[in-house]
């Protein structure tokens, strides 16, 4: 175990060297133009994309490009997503576009990562009909980014470096936090559960925990730099720990995240329901700093159906599983991802996901529609729906959930509860945004100088997802 992690903290001090190589280059280019050179950094996906894309921007920073919200940057990187075929063809649409800006200034370099990257068929088109991207890599070399734009400025042609997968994980590059007081915690890797619909497992590799000691020190040293709650990053958290060298359970790592001192909030995220433990259950309900929400994906409320998807559990080990859940923690809010037009998913079928919806009573819940997957087991089901059939479906389903959302979220109305001030109100800047600890929002009148810090507010008025306040 030693000897890997040397590995790892040996490949750090090399990119932390290209990086220093490259800054001087890149600064004798910035004299050259006088001006400074931007990056823009485009981000589709989940929070594991979301949390690579701060690394990235932590690299692209300390070489020296300055952040810019324009596409019409000096370096544009895009990291992709493949969990649906629309977000794939999001990034094709995007890729055309930006032929035009590489035309204007030739120097710009275009760089795609992510999870589509690491299909061979993606890469080939790219290769064949987007000539004008600089750099693909993947999902398990970001890291690398820095080498990358070095082979770069030295060399002709599309640079492509994807891995197959890995069992390294090389830590303490740069980041470039998105918000001062809030972070994502990666704590493990990759997905070992291959359910039929989801291509996840291929294009992220199998699981790999962090040491928990590191994942301690991390966010200790996130809390010393003004970071006071955090959500701890895996595809299934629930099997965190499971192949570490010295094996330990996710509540187990919970409690000791729960000891850092300054930290403030926890919060986690995606619990796979077959691997969710009595242990934890009882952690978070004895907890003062877990929050008061559980994302727990049902995708299905019919047990052919999960069976189907290889999901390892029924739609009564699902309803039990809420049950002893709300039992333990009555002020747990829950929240959930359902697909609809699964290839076996029958009119009856459907009926099981309502009625679950119905006693569930989910505050909120993504629902997508099944999405085929070339290379996942699911691609070659045949449908028993037609396309109107689950569109229907979809439609029905997101009628029952919002109606349902709109009520539960309304339950804390004329309360005083606590939120995080987040930022600034979107659409009104003389309000202020804060999150409770269940992960509804707050709008209410204040001063940004509170951004970033608790505040109690009276809920004084629920409209359907979100609140109205004011402070106490
Ligand atoms: N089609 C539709 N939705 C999918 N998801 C994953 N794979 C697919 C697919 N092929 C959904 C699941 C998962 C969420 C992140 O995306 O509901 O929980
Ligand atoms: Fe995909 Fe299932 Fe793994 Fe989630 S648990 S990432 S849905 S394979």
């Amino acid at each position: 175990m030693r000897v890997e992690q040397n590995v790892n903290e040996l490949e750090a001090m090399r990119q932390h060297e290209i990086m220093e190589r490259l800054k001087v280059r890149l600064d004798k280019k910035k004299q050259e133009l006088g001006r400074p050179l931007t990056y823009c950094s485009v981000c589709f996906g989940c929070q594991m994309n979301a949390k690579d894309s701060e690394k990235l921007e932590g690299i692209l920073e300390k070489i020296g490009y300055e952040r810019t919200e324009s596409e019409e940057a000096d370096f544009l990187i895009m990291n992709t997503c493949t969990v649906r075929e629309n977000a794939n063809l999001r990034v094709y649409g995007r890729l055309g576009q930006l032929k035009k800006y590489k035309k204007k200034n030739p120097d710009m370099m275009i760089a795609l990562c992510g999870c589509m990257m690491q299909e061979s068929l993606v890469v080939e088109k790219i290769k064949q009909s987007y000539r004008h991207v600089d750099i693909i890599f993947g999902t398990h070399n970001v890291f690398k980014l820095a080498e990358l734009i070095e082979n770069k400025l030295d060399n002709d042609g599309m640079i492509i470096d994807i891995w197959e997968g890995t069992t390294e994980i090389v830590e303490d590059l740069p980041s470039d936090r998105k918000y001062d007081f809030k972070c994502g915690v990666n704590i493990m890797y990759g997905c070992n559960n291959f359910c039929t619909y989801c291509i996840v497992p291929y294009v992220r590799g199998r699981e790999r925990s962090r040491k928990p000691e590191d994942i301690i020190k991390e966010i200790k040293s996130l809390v010393a730099d003004g970071v006071s709650e955090v959500m701890l990053l895996g595809q299934n958290v629930n099997s965190y720990g499971k192949n570490l060298e010295e094996p330990i359970s996710f509540a187990t790592l919970l409690q000791q995240v729960e000891q850092i001192e300054g930290l403030k909030r926890i919060r986690f995220m995606t619990s796979h329901p077959k691997d969710l433990s009595d242990e934890l259950i009882e952690v978070m309900a004895n907890s003062t700093k877990i929050c008061k929400h559980l994302h727990l994906p049902m995708q299905s409320g019919s047990t052919k159906v999960l069976n189907d998807m290889n999901r390892r559990y029924t739609k009564e080990d699902y309803l039990k599983l809420v049950e002893k859940i709300k039992t333990a923690i009555p002020d747990i809010s829950l929240t959930t991802d359902i697909i609809v037009g699964f290839p076996t998913e029958t009119e009856e079928d459907f009926m099981d996901t309502i009625d679950v919806v119905k006693k569930v009573r989910f505050d909120s819940a993504f629902t997508f529609i099944y999405s085929k997957r070339t290379g996942t087991p699911a691609a070659t089901m045949e449908f028993v729906a037609s396309e109107e059939e689950i569109k229907d479906r979809f439609n029905r389903l997101l009628e029952e959930v919002q109606e349902i959302a709109k009520e539960t979220c309304s339950k804390d109305e004329g309360k005083i509860m606590e939120v995080l001030v987040e930022g600034l109100d979107e659409q009104d800047e003389s309000l202020l945004t804060g999150r409770l600890s269940n992960n509804i929002l707050v709008h209410f009148p204040g001063e940004a100088s509170l951004i970033g810090m608790y505040q109690n507010v009276k809920l004084k008025e629920s409209k359907g997802f979100y609140y109205i306040g004011e402070m106490v």
